[in-house]
C-alpha cells in the first residue's frame, strides 16, 4: 500500500525531530508526503505543555474530520504528548482516529500505520513507556530531506525533574539516555551523508547518562566525542537545565571550535522564592555564576531563555526580580509564557493563582523589555564578519539578486543577497553584518560560498 500522508507538528524540537523521523520511516516504505487536501492518512504530532497547544489539537482534528468524511478509507493518527495524556479517549471522541502513539510508542507507529492502511480494522494504542531508550529503525536516507544539511539527534528521552508546573515528565516518561555508541554512530553516518550541523536533543541534556541507561559517559564527554567528528562544522544542543550544567560543559564553549556560541538556558523566574516553589533546584546566585562562567569561556556567547510569568503566588515584587534578572543577564531573546494549569502537575494545587489580566500585563511588560534588549544585542553586531549557513530563500525578495536566509553560528537569522544564481542551501556564505532588523540581521557577502 503506497499511501499519501500529511503530518502536522506542534511543540518542541523533540517533536519536530520525531516527525522528521516518522516521515522518513514512512517514505522508506514507499509512502509519500503530501499537502493537506489530498492525504489518505493524517498524522498530528501534538504538544500539551500549555493549554493553548492542546486546544489547537482539537481544532485541527475538526479540520481533519472534514477530510475523513469525503472518503471512508481516509484516517488519522494522533501522536506525541497530548496522545500520551488523553490516550484512547481520542478513539471515543473521533471515530476516524485509528492510532494513538506516545513518544516511546512512536517506534512502532510506522508498522501500525501500514497495517491499518492495508485494511486491518483495529484501533491501535501505543502508549507504554519503556525503561531503557529504544533504538528506532534507521531509515535509509538519514540526512535532512530538504537538503539543509542540518540534523537533530536524540540523546535521551523523557525527564525526571518534575518542575511544579510541567507536564513533560508525565507525557514523555522517565529519563532514558541513549547509548553513546548509538549516538556517535548516527552522528557519523549523518556527517558521512553531508550533514554539517547537528543539534543534540533531550529535555535535560546535562543529566545525560545519569539514569539506568547510563554507561558512565557524561554529557561533556559525549559533546567532545561528537565535536571531534571530522566534517562537522556546527554543533548545538538543547535543552539545558541550569541545575545540572557541569563546569566541563561550560569550559567546552571556549575549547571546542565547532561548538556554536549560543546556549538556551531556561531561567523560568528571577525570584528565588518562585524558583523554589517551581522546584527548579537552583537560585539566582547559582544561575548568575553559570552565566559568568559561560561569558568567561566564550565572550561572544548568545544566551536565550524560557520564562514563565504568573506562577501561583508570584507577587509584583517577584515579577520585578524577573525583569531585573533578564536585564542583568541581557538575554538576546526569550520565550515567555503565562503560567497555564496542566492536569496532574503539582502547581495545580498551589495558591493563590495570579488573575489572568495580571499575568497578561506582566507578560507584556516582560516582552517589551525583551524587545529592547534584543534590539540592542542585534545592533551591536553590525560590522561583525561571520558565516551565514543558508537554509533557503528569504521571505522578502527585492532587486535582481536573490536574497537567501541563513544563520550565523549563534543561530541568528542573517539575510544576504547573492548575485549569481545556483542553489545555496546547505552552503556557508561569508558575510559582514550591515544592518540589524527587529529579529534578524542583514549581511553583505564578503567571499565565496563554501
Ligand atoms: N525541558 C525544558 C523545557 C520544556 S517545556 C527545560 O527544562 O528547560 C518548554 C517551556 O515551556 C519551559 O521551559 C517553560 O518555560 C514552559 N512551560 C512548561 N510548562 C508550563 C506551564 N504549565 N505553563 C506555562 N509555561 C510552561
Ligand atoms: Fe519540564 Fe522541568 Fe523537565 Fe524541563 S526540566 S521538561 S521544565 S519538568
Ligand atoms: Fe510539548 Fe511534549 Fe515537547 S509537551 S514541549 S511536545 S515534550
Amino acid at each position: 500500500m503506497h499511501m499519501k500522508f500529511h503530518i502536522t507538528t506542534f511543540g518542541c524540537q523533540m517533536n519536530v525531530h520525531d516527525s522528521q523521523w516518522l516521515t522518513r520511516a514512512l517514505e522508506s516504505r514507499g509512502w509519500e508526503e503530501t499537502g493537506e487536501d489530498d492525504a489518505q492518512v493524517y498524522i498530528l504530532n501534538t504538544c500539551s505543555v500549555r493549554d493553548k497547544p492542546e486546544q489547537k489539537v482539537y481544532s485541527e482534528l475538526g479540520r481533519v474530520a472534514a477530510h475523513c468524511k469525503r472518503d471512508e478509507s481516509v484516517f488519522a493518527a494522533v501522536g506525541g504528548c497530548v496522545a500520551q495524556q488523553v490516550g484512547r479517549g481520542f478513539f471515543e471522541r473521533f471515530p476516524f482516529v485509528r492510532l494513538v502513539f506516545g513518544s516511546d510508542g512512536i517506534a512502532g507507529a510506522p508498522n501500525a500505520l501500514e497495517r491499518i492502511a492495508a485494511g486491518s480494522d483495529e484501533r491501535v494504542a501505543l502508549l507504554d513507556f519503556v525503561t531503557l531508550y529504544e533504538e528506532r529503525e534507521r531509515p535509509e536516507t538519514p540526512a535532512a530531506p530538504d537538503n539543509t544539511r542540518q540534523a537533530f539527534v536524540n540523546i535521551m528521552q523523557g525527564c525526571d525533574n518534575f518542575c511544579a508546573y510541567c507536564i513533560v515528565p508525565y507525557t514523555r516518561g522517565r529519563q532514558k539516555s541513549r547509548t553513546p555508541d548509538a549516538i556517535l554512530d548516527e552522528c557519523r553516518s549523518l556527517v558521512d551523508n553531508g550533514v554539517r550541523e547537528i543539534t543534540l536533543l533531550g529535555q535535560n541534556v546535562n543529566s545525560f547518562g545519569l539514569d539506568k541507561g547510563g554507561t558512565g559517559v557524561s554529557f561533556a564527554q559525549l559533546l567532545r566525542a561528537v565535536a571531534a567528528i571530522p566534517g562537522l562544522d556546527r554543533l548545538r544542543f538543547t535543552t539545558s537545565h541550569p541545575k545540572d550544567i557541569a563546569g566541563e560543559v561550560i569550559r567546552a564553549f571556549g575549547e571546542l571550535e565547532n561548538l556554536c556560541p549560543s546556549l538556551h538556558l531556561p531561567m523560568q523566574a528571577g525570584s528565588d522564592r518562585v524558583l523554589k516553589a517551581m522546584r527548579r533546584k537552583y537560585d539566582m546566585k547559582r544561575y548568575l555564576e553559570i552565566v559568568d562562567g559561560l561569558k568567561a569561556a566564550r565572550p561572544d556567547i548568545s544566551l536565550t531563555t524560557d520564562l514563565i510569568v504568573g506562577f501561583p503566588g508570584e507577587t509584583e515584587e517577584d515579577f520585578k526580580e524577573t525583569l531585573r534578572m533578564v536585564e542583568l543577564v541581557g538575554f538576546e531573546s526569550s520565550f515567555s509564557f503565562k503560567y497555564s494549569d496542566r492536569p496532574g502537575v503539582a502547581a495545580v494545587n498551589m495558591e493563590p493563582k495570579v488573575p489572568a489580566e495580571e499575568a497578561a500585563e506582566r507578560l507584556l511588560r516582560l516582552q517589551t523589555l525583551q524587545n529592547n534588549i534584543t534590539r540592542k544585542c542585534l545592533k551591536n553586531l553590525v560590522g561583525v564578519e561571520t558565516d551565514a549557513f543558508i537554509e533557503g530563500l528569504s521571505r522578502m525578495q527585492e532587486g535582481d539578486a536573490l536574497s537567501w536566509k541563513g544563520r550565523d553560528p549563534a543561530g541568528r537569522i542573517v539575510n544576504v543577497s547573492v548575485a549569481e544564481s545556483g542553489d545555496l542551501v546547505g552552503r556557508m556564505v561569508p558575510v559582514r553584518i550591515v544592518e540589524a532588523k527587529k529579529h534578524s540581521l542583514v549581511g553583505e557577502r564578503t567571499g565565496e560560498p563554501w
